[in-house]
């Protein structure tokens, strides 16, 4: 296991707007505030392939048997100390982008079952609708973070409960400029992440 001192921020949008605009705000902010660094990663313009449970991972203990666009993020994913999953709401829930890569995650935690462990895991949602999901998506990000014996960190209670939460108002990139309180619960996140490394 290798834990490097850094932030890398998955986008699971397929565009760049409200999702990428707010990580990129988080990845700012903490080289502003915290001088640590970040590294930004997007599933947009990206090939990334289904999990087609072939067993090839199980079997074989050698990766995933697809060589597209994960390839370079499982690298990435090995090295952070922090993992911040990004997600636009999908369906009441997280991005199916995001879901291939949890999905994917299986070839490297059968190499490397410690792969994820004590690794710092945070979240971020962004909805059109101000209610629209967002916890549930959220909530799916941590489960994936408590399943791969990462340390699960919100803001707490009074604002970040659960993890970044976000109102785009379906206006991409403006509407989450706008939202003074989502980007505040961003910042609190960032807070408690910080006590932690
Ligand atoms: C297929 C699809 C499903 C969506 N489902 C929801 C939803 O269930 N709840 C919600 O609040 N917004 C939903 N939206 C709106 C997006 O979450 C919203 O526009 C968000 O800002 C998109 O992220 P982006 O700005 O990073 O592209 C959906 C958008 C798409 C394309």
């Amino acid at each position: 296991m290798s834990n490097d001192d850094y932030l890398l921020g998955i986008c699971g949008s397929p565009r760049s707007q409200g999702t990428e605009y707010a990580i990129k705000y988080a990845i700012n902010y903490l080289k502003e505030k915290y001088d640590y660094t970040s590294e930004f990663w997007t599933v947009k313009n990206k090939d990334i392939k289904f999990c087609i449970h072939c067993d090839y991972c199980i079997k074989e203990k050698k990766g995933c048997i697809h060589k597209d666009d994960m390839q370079e993020l499982y690298i990435k994913l090995e090295h952070a100390k922090v993992i911040l999953i990004g997600t636009p709401v999908f369906q009441g829930t997280i991005s199916g982008q995001i879901k291939v890569i949890m999905d994917r995650c299986r070839a490297i935690v059968a190499k490397n079952p410690k792969i994820f462990k004590n690794k710092i895991g945070i979240a971020l949602a962004v909805g059109g609708d101000r209610n629209g999901g967002q916890e549930i998506a959220i909530r799916t990000i941590l489960d994936f973070y408590q399943q791969n014996h990462m340390i699960c960190v919100s803001g707490g209670a009074f604002g970040a409960n659960l993890g970044a939460c976000l109102w785009s108002n379906d206006e991409g990139k403006k509407g989450i400029e706008s939202d003074k309180e989502g980007l505040r619960s961003i910042r609190k996140v960032l807070k408690r992440m910080i006590e932690f490394v």
